[in-house]
C-alpha cells in the first residue's frame, strides 16, 4: 500500500516523565537535528513552557528512519500532559495509529497516564508500553512494570526499556515503532479528507493549520473547504515540521503536516474539523468533533482604567493563538471596566495571565475564579452564567446547576483515609477504589468542579507529599443548593468579591473570606467594616481597626536599607491596589475568596 512506509504516533506520559527528552532523542538519533542545535531548539518551543517545564501545546515533528534498507517516515505528534488540555489530547490521538505509553521507572503510573492510556486504547491505538529513566540509580523497573500490568493491562513482555537522557534503547524504540505501529489506512486517490488536530497563528502567513491526511492528496493552489464552517480557502503553502516548518509539494493520505491559506482568524479554524476539496468534497466529515468549552472564569481588570483598550488589544493578541480562551467586557462597581475571561481550567488560566504579563506592560487585577453555572429561571428560561455578577435575583431562580466531574486520584495507600475525608467535605460521592499494588491505589469520586478548582490540587499534593496525582473529566450539570454571597467593604458591595457558594457552607466561607481580607487590607485612618451577606442577610462580619502610627516608625534608628526595602515593598504593592470607596484594596484581597482553612 502507498502508506506502508508511514508511521504516526504520539507519546502519552505524565508531566516530567520525560516525553520531551525522548522526543529530542528521536531527532538526534535520526539525524534530523544536531546535538549542538538541540539545546537551542527542542519541541517545547514556547518560552513559558520552558520556564514551567511542561508541554502545553502540541509540537509535531517528522523524522526519517531506515530499518532493513527501507526508509520510513515517522510522525510524532506530541500531546499535552495536563487535564486542562484533555480535548487536545483526544484530537492528537485521533491523528495517530500508535502511542508510546511512557512511564517513569521510579515514579510509576500516574493518574493522567491511566486516563490518557484508556483514551488511546478506546481510540484503537497500538500501545507501546515503555519504561523511561532506567538509568536512574533508584529506578524500580519490576515494581513499575507490575503497576503497568495491573492498571493498564500491559503484558510485561511488551515493555520497552529506555533512557531519554542517557540515550539508552532509542534504536530499539524506533524499530519497535516501525514494527508494531500499523501503517495508516487511507486512499490517496479518494476525495480529500484531513483532520485538523491543531493550529497556530503566524504574523506573516496567517493561521498555520496542522493536519493529518486521511484520504486524498493536497497541493498548494488547491481550493479547500473546512466542513464545519463551510468556509473555503486556497492553499498557499504546505509543509512538514522538521521540527521547524519546511515546505513540501504535497501531502498525501496518511501523512502529517501543515498548510497555510491566508486565514486571518484562528476562530475560523476549529480543531477537530475536517478539511476537504471544495470542488470534490468527501461524503462524510470525520466523527467526534467537540467544541472545547471554557469551564473556569475570572475577571481581569486594569489597575488604571485608561488601560482598558490596551488590555483589550493584549487579550485579542492572545486569542489569535488560542481559540479556547474567551473574553467579554465586564463592568464592576469596584474595579471599573475590565473583562470576564474563560479558561479551560486553572493551569490554562495561569498560563494566560503569565503571558499577558510577559507580553504587555499592563498592571492587572484578577478576581478569584469560578466555574460556569446553569440557571433555570422561574419563567423556564435556562441561562449560563460565568460569574456571580450575572446571577439573576434569587426570586427569579427555579434551579441552580453546577458542573460535576468524575475525578480519579492515584495515591499512596496510606493516604486513602485522609483523601476520602477531603472528598466528602467537598461534596464528593464515592465511586470506587482499585489497588495497583499494596502501596498504591486509585480512588474515584464524583464531585462539583467548583470544589476541585478551589484548592483540591494543592491539598492533594501536601497530603501525599507530592506523590498523589489526579485527573478529571466533566460529566455534566447537576442541580445544587447554591447561593450568591456578597462582600461589603466599608458598607460598599464589592461585586468582584462576590462568590457563588453552597448554602450550607456560606457562613463558614464568609468568615474565612473576611478574615483573609482583614489580613490583606492595610489599616486606614478610620475603622473599616467588612461584611458577608446573602441578599440583605449578613452572615459574617469583621472590622479592621483604625491606624495608630506610621508603619516605617517601626524601623529602629538609622537602618535606612531596611526602610528602603519596606518602601520598595509598599511601592510594589501599590501597583496592584484598587480604590473601593475610601478604602485601598490590594490585588491579593481579590483572591481572598479562594482562601481555605
Ligand atoms: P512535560 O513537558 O511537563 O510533560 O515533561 P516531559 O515529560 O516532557 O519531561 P522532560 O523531558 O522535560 O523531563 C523531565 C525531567 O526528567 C527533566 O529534568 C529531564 O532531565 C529528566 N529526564 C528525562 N528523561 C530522563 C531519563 O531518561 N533519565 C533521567 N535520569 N532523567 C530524565
Amino acid at each position: 500500500t502507498p502508506t506502508a512506509i508511514i508511521r504516526n504516533f504520539c507519546i502519552i506520559a505524565h508531566i516530567d516523565h520525560g516525553k520531551s527528552t525522548l522526543a529530542d532523542q528521536f531527532l538526534l538519533k535520526t539525524g534530523t537535528i544536531s546535538e549542538r542545535d538541540i539545546k537551542a531548539q527542542t519541541l517545547d518551543s514556547m518560552d513559558l513552557e520552558r520556564s514551567r517545564g511542561i508541554t502545553i501545546r502540541m509540537h509535531p515533528v517528522t523524522v526519517y528512519y531506515t530499518l532493513n534498507g527501507t526508509r520510513y517516515e515517522l510522525n510524532l505528534i506530541d500531546t499535552p500532559g495536563h487535564v486542562d488540555f484533555n480535548y487536545e489530547v483526544s484530537r492528537s490521538l485521533a491523528a495517530c495509529e500508535g502511542a508510546i505509553l511512557l512511564v517513569d521507572a521510579f515514579q510509576g503510573v500516574q493518574a493522567q497516564t491511566v486516563a490518557n492510556a484508556f483514551l488511546a486504547m478506546d481510540g484503537g491505538l497500538k500501545i507501546l508500553p515503555t519504561l523511561n529513566k532506567i538509568d536512574l540509580p533508584h529506578a524500580r523497573p519490576d515494581f513499575v512494570i507490575g503497576e503497568m500490568e495491573q492498571a493498564l493491562m500491559v503484558d510485561p513482555e511488551d515493555v520497552l526499556r529506555v533512557s531519554g537522557k542517557a540515550g539508552i534503547g532509542i534504536e530499539d524504540m524506533l524499530a519497535a515503532i516501525v514494527e508494531r505501529v500499523p501503517p495508516p489506512p487511507g486512499d490517496p486517490t479518494a476525495p480529500v479528507k484531513a483532520l485538523i488536530y491543531n493550529s497556530h497563528f503566524d504574523t506573516y502567513k496567517g493561521v498555520v493549520v496542522y493536519i493529518r491526511m486521511m484520504d486524498g492528496l493536497l497541493k498548494p493552489g488547491q481550493r479547500v473547504k473546512l466542513m464545519r464552517t463551510g468556509r473555503e480557502y486556497v492553499i498557499t503553502e504546505m509543509g512538514q515540521f522538521r521540527p521547524e516548518m519546511q515546505k513540501c509539494d504535497e501531502l498525501s493520505a496518511g501523512q502529517v503536516g501543515f498548510f497555510t491559506a491566508n486565514i486571518k482568524n484562528i476562530e475560523n479554524v476549529n480543531i477537530g474539523d475536517t478539511v476537504t476539496d471544495a470542488a470534490n468534497p468527501t461524503a462524510e466529515p470525520l466523527a467526534g468533533y467537540k467544541e472545547p468549552k471554557p469551564m473556569v472564569y475570572s475577571g481581569l481588570f486594569p489597575v488604571n482604567n485608561n488601560e482598558f483598550e490596551d488590555l483589550r488589544e493584549a487579550l485579542g493578541k492572545l486569542k489569535l493563538n488560542d481559540s479556547s480562551f474567551t473574553f467579554q467586557p465586564e463592568v464592576s462597581d469596584g474595579l471599573g471596566f475590565g473583562f470576564r475571561c474563560g479558561f479551560l481550567g486553572m493551569l490554562h488560566r495561569e498560563i494566560i495571565q503569565q503571558r499577558l504579563e510577559q507580553d504587555s506592560n499592563l498592571n492587572l487585577v484578577q478576581t478569584a475564579p469560578n466555574v460556569s453555572f446553569e440557571i433555570k429561571k422561574r419563567d423556564g428560561e435556562i441561562v449560563t452564567v460565568h460569574g456571580p455578577q450575572e446571577v439573576p435575583d434569587a426570586g427569579l431562580i427555579d434551579e441552580f446547576r453546577e458542573p460535576i466531574v468524575r475525578i480519579s486520584f492515584l495515591i499512596p495507600a496510606g493516604n486513602i483515609g485522609t483523601l476520602m475525608g477531603m472528598c466528602t467535605e467537598r461534596r464528593g460521592t464515592f465511586v470506587r477504589t482499585e489497588y495497583l499494588s499494596q502501596q498504591r491505589v486509585i480512588l474515584v469520586y464524583e464531585m462539583p468542579l467548583a470544589e476541585v478548582i478551589y484548592d483540591l490540587y494543592d491539598k492533594l499534593k501536601s497530603v501525599t507529599h507530592g506523590y498523589g496525582t489526579m485527573d478529571y473529566e466533566i460529566l455534566g450539570f447537576k442541580s445544587a443548593d447554591l447561593v450568591k454571597m456578597d462582600i461589603l467593604v466599608h458598607g460598599q458591595k464589592v461585586d468582584a468579591l462576590s462568590v457563588i457558594v453552597h448554602r450550607t457552607s456560606a457562613e463558614r466561607r464568609g468568615r474565612l473570606i473576611l478574615k483573609k481580607l482583614r489580613e490583606e487590607i492595610d489599616r486606614h485612618l478610620f475603622e473599616v467594616s467588612l461584611q458577608a451577606a446573602i441578599g440583605a442577610r449578613v452572615v459574617a462580619r469583621e472590622n479592621i481597626a483604625a491606624m495608630r502610627k506610621n508603619v516605617t516608625a517601626k524601623c529602629y534608628g538609622g537602618d535606612i536599607t531596611r526602610k528602603r526595602k519596606l518602601w520598595a515593598k509598599q511601592a510594589e504593592g501599590k501597583k496592584r491596589m484598587k480604590q473601593i470607596g475610601q478604602v485601598e484594596v490590594p490585588q491579593e484581597a481579590f483572591l481572598a475568596v479562594l482562601e481555605s482553612e
